[in-house]
């Protein structure tokens, strides 16, 4: 079987035995298949990042449109693709992007370079949407951030945390939101686990979401709440953040949020960014349900 090919989250009637060979298979490079880029059909580019430049096209091996990303060719973006590789093959949920395959190309434009497969998300980004329409409304915006504590709870379930939650990894397509780009994302597991020491290579991408202890290591599923926080308080006032300010302003005591008053971001929804974003994780939502919750419960 090829190590790249997703693995169920329900397992195959795993046994200690095949449990072990997971966590070895997992702690060794494993070297991904080689493909012929004429495999894929109908090019079209849709997105990039930093790690990867992300295409629309017809996959002949699945029978599909697909969501085709290839990676830059660099060291930092084979690590991101491998992580997203190790992430994606353990989450199977409606508002978080799936993992088809994944490979390396041995012909054509993109020879050497490793790709993933994705289901597509005809969408737009929750960061163009802001952009385009200033703000989202209460009602769409409960109704996303609900489903992205649904995907948070899914990846932190399966021991995973994404790390770099931002609007730009949100595609949201007809009132489903779906959580993209687990290239930073990381085991939950003690700081000094064989994992981590092998797989934590590099920070988070967007520091202006990212919660502080993520600066000395010590992230657990409290790190993409701060983030969620973060991106709500995007949505709702329609500017994005400035995560130095903000930390100061909480280090200092601040009463009350300037950008969440000037937009006039009622009490209870602000209750509930504060709450996500403190500094001291213990004082945060524990879990990605009991955000939920709380967003529900307006
Ligand atoms: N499955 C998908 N369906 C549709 N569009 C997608 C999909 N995956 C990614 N994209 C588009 O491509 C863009 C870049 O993807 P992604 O965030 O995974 O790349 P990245 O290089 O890891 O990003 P970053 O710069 O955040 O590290 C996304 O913002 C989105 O617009
Ligand atoms: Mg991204």
């Amino acid at each position: 079987m090829n190590p790249y090919t997703p693995v169920s989250p329900q397992g195959s009637g795993d046994g200690r035995g095949s449990r072990l060979m997971h966590k070895l298979r997992e702690l060794m490079p494993q070297r991904p298949r080689s493909e012929s880029f004429s495999r894929f059909a109908g090019i079209e580019m849709i997105g990039s990042g930093c790690m990867g430049r992300v295409f629309r096209a017809y996959d002949a091996s699945i029978g599909g449109v697909v969501a085709l990303k290839v990676s830059m060719g660099t060291e930092p973006s084979r690590i991101s693709f491998e992580n997203e590789i190790r992430a994606l093959s353990r989450i199977r949920h409606t508002n978080v992007v799936r993992l088809l395959d994944s490979g390396i190309f041995g012909d054509g434009i993109f020879s050497g370079r490793q790709f993933l497969v994705l289901g597509i998300v005809e969408g737009e980004s929750l960061k163009d949407r802001v952009s385009r329409e200033g703000r989202v409304g209460w009602q769409e915006a409960r109704h996303m951030l609900m489903q992205l504590c649904d995907a948070l709870s899914a990846a932190h379930e399966a021991g995973i945390i994404h790390r770099d939650v931002k609007p730009d990894n949100v595609l949201v397509s007809a009132g489903v939101a779906t959580l993209l780009d687990f290239g930073v994302s990381q085991r939950m597991a003690s700081k000094y686990s064989l994992w981590n020491i092998l797989g934590d290579r590099f920070m988070p991408g967007n520091l202006d979401y990212t919660a502080p202890e993520v600066i000395n290591g010590r992230c657990d599923g409290r790190t993409d709440i701060f983030s969620l926080g973060m991106l709500m308080r995007h949505a709702l006032s329609g500017s994005p953040p400035d995560n130095a300010a903000w930390l100061f302003g909480s280090v200092m005591g601040a009463p009350q949020d300037p950008i969440v008053r000037d937009a006039g971001i009622p009490a209870e929804q602000a209750r509930i960014i504060a709450c996500a974003t403190e500094k001291c994780m213990d004082r945060r939502f524990q879990s990605a349900l009991e955000m939920k919750a709380a967003i529900g419960g307006i």
